[in-house]
């Protein structure tokens, strides 16, 4: 007998459900709906308010989308999954809420799901052969870390950013590039066609790889952000190289990226890595990473769709915690911070933090 997910997504700028169908541990995705709130264009950043009403509006034909696509009624629904942060509060709220009545009014379980390991189950959507052990990057607008995963569930933090998250570095140079919001998509298309000889931007903290101690892994993008501030302030109006310039900012935090990746999935001597989070969209990381782990381990990335904030991959995190018995209380509340269960942060002191 098969169990249907419902997974409700609201951390940020997107109103999203998705049913997930889990049979025999196999999982196929009934229906997914992805609502991207566009106002925030205009704002050149998402608004936390608008976004909370937008969800308001959104949230309930969401669901019934949802569902309809996946062909079945609410009663069939086996259990709810739901984004319970890090994100916008606001915004949480009111999937938190929408998900805990539903809970509460079909008599299902209900569990609350960390939106980052959610971006870490989103390419077993398509790619069932995904298993731990793996090295997992995962980039966002809000998040960068790079983890051991020995298994489900269990996240040995090796290194994370000191400032800016990668995809906050890409959405702050494309706007001061003149690129708009979101950013990651301009920057990586404008950066095509630009010359990776023209800037050379610094890349911070790559030297620490060679050393022993805590920045090894770590990571850190706001002095990259400032040398291409440096370089627009520089440039006169008609001498500007937007193309250029964005490809010498995408090429530095790439190699910065793929460089740590690879010796950490090197080090503990995996096959697979895994890239997850919006970044993940971005081509030439992946092939950057691609191409240094190549003949050594395998690269495992969702599709664009499932890598940028979506229901299915929050289905999917949900489902394997409510299969191994879990389950929140109506008492449920969002967090912004909320850590990722099962994280390992080592001490200093045993290095590689
Ligand atoms: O995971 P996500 O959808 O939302 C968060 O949880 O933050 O990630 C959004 C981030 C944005 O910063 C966006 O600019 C970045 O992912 N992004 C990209 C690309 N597509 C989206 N960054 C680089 N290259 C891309 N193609
Ligand atoms: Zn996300």
């Amino acid at each position: 007998m098969g169990e249907w997910t419902l997974g409700i997504e609201t951390s940020c700028d997107e109103t999203s459900a998705a049913l997930l169908r889990t049979e025999n541990s196999h999982t196929r995705l009934g229906g997914l709906v992805i609502l991207s709130q566009d106002i925030h264009r205009v704002f050149g950043g998402v608004v936390p308010e608008l976004a909370s009403r937008a969800h308001v509006q959104a949230i309930g034909s969401v669901v019934e989308r949802a569902l309809a696509d996946a062909g079945i009624g609410l009663g069939q629904v086996d259990g709810i999954a739901v984004t319970a942060g890090p994100g916008l509060v606001g915004a949480l709220l009111v999937g938190v809420m929408y998900g805990k009545t539903l809970a509460m009014s079909l008599d299902r379980p209900f569990v609350g799901v960390n939106h980052l390991e959610g971006h870490l189950f989103a390419p077993t959507l398509e790619d069932p052969e995904l298993a731990p052990p793996f090295v997992a990057l995962l980039v966002s607008g809000g998040h960068t870390m790079l983890l051991d995963v020995p298994e489900w569930g269990q996240y040995r933090l090796l290194g994370q950013t000191l400032d800016d998250a990668a995809g906050e570095a890409f959405d702050k140079v494309s706007m001061l590039l003149g690129l708009g919001y979101p950013g990651g998509p301009a920057i990586e298309r404008m950066a095509r066609d630009g010359d990776p000889n023209r800037f050379r931007f610094p890349r911070p903290m790559l030297q620490e790889l060679e050393r022993d101690g805590a920045g090894r892994y770590a990571f850190s993008f706001s002095g990259l952000k400032t040398a291409v501030l440096r370089a627009v302030r520089s440039a006169t109006p008609d001498n500007l190289q937007v193309a250029d310039l964005a490809r010498g900012f995408q090429d530095a935090a790439i190699d910065v990226l793929a460089a740590k990746t690879a010796r950490a999935t090197e080090e503990l001597g995996y096959e697979t890595v895994m890239i997850g989070g919006g970044v993940a969209c971005n081509r030439a990381l992946v092939s950057a990473v691609r191409d240094r782990v190549a003949g050594n381990a395998r690269v495992s990335v969702a599709s664009p769709r499932l890598n940028t904030d979506n229901a299915a991959m929050i289905a999917a995190a949900g489902a394997w915690r409510l299969a191994r018995g879990e389950q929140s209380g109506l008492d449920l509340e969002p967090r912004d911070d909320l850590p990722i269960p099962g994280l390992i942060v080592p001490s200093p002191a045993r290095g590689h933090a």
